[in-house]
């Protein structure tokens, strides 16, 4: 469904409104690390089809379909591009799906009361902000202040029992100082999921920080170094994933 056309000459263009704006005019779905399949053992723990839902920067993927055909109804996507709204909205009325409500919004500034959600989800889309990130040991202080505002926002919007649920290249020694840091009062996991290369599927929920003393977090696989699996992985995956997670 991609075309090599897609993909910038560097990782930052990731961070330019005009890039996702003339990729979705030409791209009609592209799924980013993997498909549904993939995860849904794991998602289906954590939502159900009481559940209010929020999807951050949905672009033309398929979850919120995927999650539609799981019975959860209550679903909004963002995005901060409006040609993917503008696509979604007409994809999802093409198949009937009239009840997923799609907004153009940014996720560093969401158009949301406190407490809306009892799920909040994103898939490569907290990446994004990472991308210019320098050295990712030490990131660059415009990074961590737009990635703490965007997890600000999660946590504002979600219900005092909500869950965030964030879908990611992203190694817990790089995410959890920003993930869990102590302005919020998430519990945190990580799981993975992949096969040759793993993916990290972190569940952090609100309401259930354990005190310093008694808090770790439960990390099932540690991926080996990405120089040992990056010929695994799609060219666009590699190119985003540039300044990543380098050690
Ligand atoms: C790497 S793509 C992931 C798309 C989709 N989640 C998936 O799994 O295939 C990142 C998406 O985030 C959107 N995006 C980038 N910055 C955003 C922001 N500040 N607020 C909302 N969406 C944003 C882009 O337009 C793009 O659709």
């Amino acid at each position: 469904m991609n075309s090599p056309n897609v993909i910038p000459p560097t990782a930052s263009s990731y961070l330019n409104k005009t890039y996702w704006d003339e990729r979705f005019a030409n791209e009609e779905h592209y799924e980013w690390f993997k498909d549904y399949s993939h995860f849904r053992h794991l998602i289906l723990q954590h939502i159900n089809p009481t559940s209010s839902v929020l999807e951050l920067g949905c672009g033309n993927s398929q979850l919120c379909e995927n999650l539609y055909g799981d019975g959860i109804t209550q679903l909004t996507c963002i995005d901060l591009s409006p040609v993917a709204v503008e696509n979604m909205r007409n994809r999802l009325m093409s198949k009937g799906y009239h009840e997923i409500k799609v907004e153009e919004a940014d996720m560093l500034d969401l158009p949301f009361g406190n407490g809306s959600f009892d799920v909040v989800i994103e898939k490569g889309t907290m990446d994004v902000l990472f991308v210019d990130s320098g050295d990712p040991w030490n990131p660059e202080p415009t990074t961590v202040n737009k990635v703490m505002k965007m997890l600000q926002e999660v946590h504002r919007v979600l219900k005092p029992r909500g869950i965030f649920i964030s879908i990611t290249f992203g190694q817990p020694h790089f995410r959890r100082p920003l993930l869990h840091a102590p302005e919020f009062n998430w519990s945190m996991e990580c799981r993975t999921f992949g096969d040759a290369f793993h993916y990290f599927f972190y569940i952090l929920k609100k309401g259930e920080r354990l005190p310093v003393s008694e808090s770790s977090i439960d990390i099932v696989h540690i991926p080996p170094p990405i120089s040992l699996i990056h010929e695994e992985l799609d060219d666009e995956d590699y190119i985003f994933r540039t300044n990543l997670d380098e050690e």
